[in-house]
């Protein structure tokens, strides 16, 4: 390990618990999930949290309508996501729900601390309302014609068919999406989160412009967002909903309900101090304010402002640490579009599992999509089968089988370690803190460009020396035996690179080549005659073109 040993809590966003995982959210949990496996093979200490987002109208709407109580319905999805996560060997240490008791203690305890800083406010507001179901409509459940172009059927922010925006109250011929009715306008008493305030104001500009090294476009929007000094330029944050609602009750305020994105963040530590409990770990350790620990949050660009304004501000002056930093990724596109239904592109978790794809072949691709940046990134689906049968079995997987088999049938798997000190392995082990910083700054893109270079070079490596010429000669023994186990090592030093992204092939390789669960040490630590190696077995197979339109039928 290069540096002294660092402690981290780190989350990827909370899905919500009405839908299912797709492989737009998983371009998230691999990024947060490599991260965090390399963080761990670095030595340091690693804590990776996550939960069900489990509160809100549409959840509570949704449990209705399949006949479910909204505790049964997300008891459920929980289920189906915990399943996906595991499908794509994503390592959280803890995966809860936000409608958690945890979350319910924390959620009212952060507010309560809020209200006696002077924070929170009681307004009341006007707003629509569904005389029928006899609920308050937040815009997505209002449906109208549109003010500009008059299509029907459109919601209450903008219209599909010409682009517009506008507001609910634009609508012409207006309709409650639950139940049809008319709205009416309705006033009723809510809770803000005073953002406008000058502390809160004065906190925020130091918090995103000073002390959060976020990323240059994060940084830039949130100056766009919080303004310069004077110029007030955030707005109250609506913290509450009316019942019916699914969610925690708000203290002192019957009836009233936390918006969901209040105990969403909240989910964060509350999945983690289920966890501290488990573990008899230090929860308050982690989250007082004068802590050296580290807080990490892997977020879309979408949430970055629920994420670097109302989530520092909320922990900040409710008496808690904040984030070490926020990471914003962009949006996947399929095939340079946006995912869609009837093209079959928004493509499930569990759909590719169950048309016979490997999750480690997703996780190669889109890491070899992912940086440091909000730029969206594509998922084109002939590149995808080029480049994980051209990289992992093209160029990875085929050296260990080119060479393997040759040492276990001629010299019963023993390596020679003479062998070990070939240039060739120096130098594949001279840009292990190369790849390391790639890794660390998030530049998975760069990181695996440089393994398959050096991949490149092994195969060329293999290629001049011809093993299976050399096998031919009884005379060249010694030779066949070091030609073979400088290709392994090098193989598994490739393998050491990339057990971030493949944890299971590489699982599969240690067990191979006889050493135990590597971490990013283990560079300087050859295969030794001491251990000879096992029988090679087929590690992956190749992707068919086929498989894609299977796999797309699956989703239309
Ligand atoms: O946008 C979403 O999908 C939210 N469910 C993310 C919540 S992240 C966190 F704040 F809880
Ligand atoms: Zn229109």
């Amino acid at each position: 390990m290069s540096s002294p040993k660092r402690r981290l809590l780190v989350t990827s966003a909370l899905p919500y618990a009405n839908g299912q995982i797709h492989i737009g959210h998983l371009v998230e949990y691999v990024q947060t999930d490599i991260w965090v496996r390399f963080q761990r093979m670095r030595g340091h200490e690693v804590h990776y949290v996550g939960a069900d987002d489990t509160h809100g109208t549409p959840i509570m709407l949704r449990a209705e309508k399949e006949g479910l109580t909204p505790k049964e319905l997300i008891a459920n999805v929980w289920k189906e996501h915990k399943r996906d996560f595991d499908d794509f060997l994503i390592s959280f240490d803890n995966y809860y729900t936000t409608d958690s008791p945890e979350n319910e203690k924390l959620s009212q305890s952060i507010y309560l601390k809020l209200r006696d800083a002077g924070l929170i406010e009681m307004r009341s507001i006007e707003q629509a309302y569904d005389p029928v179901k006899e609920m308050f409509l937040p815009d997505r459940f209002i449906k109208g014609e549109c003010p500009k172009c008059g299509a029907k059927d459109q919601y209450g922010d903008s219209c599909e068919k010409c682009g517009a925006t506008y507001s609910p109250t634009d609508l012409k011929n207006p309709f409650s999406v639950v139940s049809g009715a008319t709205p009416i306008k309705k006033v009723s008493d809510h809770y803000f989160f005073k953002l406008s305030d000058p502390r809160c104001e004065t906190f925020l500009r130091e918090w995103t412009q000073v002390k959060t090294p976020l990323q240059p476009e994060a940084r830039n929007k949130m100056k766009e967002w919080v303004g310069q000094p004077g110029e007030s330029k955030l707005g109250d944050w609506d913290i509450s909903r009316d019942a019916p609602y699914f969610g925690f009750e708000i203290p002192d305020a019957p009836g009233k309900y936390f918006y969901v994105w209040l105990d969403a963040p909240i989910g964060y530590y509350a999945s983690f101090l289920n966890y501290c409990q488990a573990k008899g770990m230090n929860f308050e350790e982690w989250v007082r304010p004068d802590t050296r620990t580290e807080q990490y949050h892997f977020i879309g660009k979408d949430i970055l402002y629920f994420h670097t304004l109302f989530w520092p501000a909320t922990l900040h002056f409710a008496g808690y640490r904040t984030p070490t930093n926020v990471f914003a990724h962009g949006f996947l596109t399929v095939d340079g579009e946006k995912m869609s239904k009837s093209r079959g592109t928004l493509i499930s978790a569990h759909s590719v599992i169950e048309s016979g794809f490997n999750p480690e072949w997703f996780r190669y691709y889109f890491a070899t999509k992912l940086n440091d940046s909000m730029e969206d990134l594509d998922l084109n689906l002939q590149d995808f089968v080029a480049r994980v049968n051209s990289d992992l079995l093209g160029k990875y997987i085929n050296i260990a089988s080119r060479s393997a088999g040759f040492l276990v049938k001629r010299f019963g798997g023993v390596v020679s370690d003479a062998a070990m000190n070939n240039p060739l392995l120096t130098d594949i082990a001279s840009v292990s803190e190369k790849i390391a910083e790639l890794y660390e700054a998030r530049e998975y893109a760069k990181a695996l460009r440089t393994i398959m270079e050096l991949a490149d070079k092994v195969n060329a490596f293999v290629d001049e020396n011809k093993p299976w010429e050399i096998a031919k000669d009884p005379e060249r023994e010694s030779d066949l035996q070091r030609v073979c186990s400088v290709t392994l090592e090098a193989f598994r030093l490739l393998s050491l690179y990339l057990k971030p992204v493949l944890p299971q092939v590489t699982a599969e390789v240690e067990d191979f080549l006889s050493v135990p669960a590597m971490s990013w040490n283990d560079v300087k630590a050859p295969l030794s005659s001491q251990n000879p190696i096992k029988v090679y077995k087929h590690l992956m197979t190749r992707v068919e073109t086929a498989q894609i339109e299977t796999l797309l039928a699956a989703n239309l």
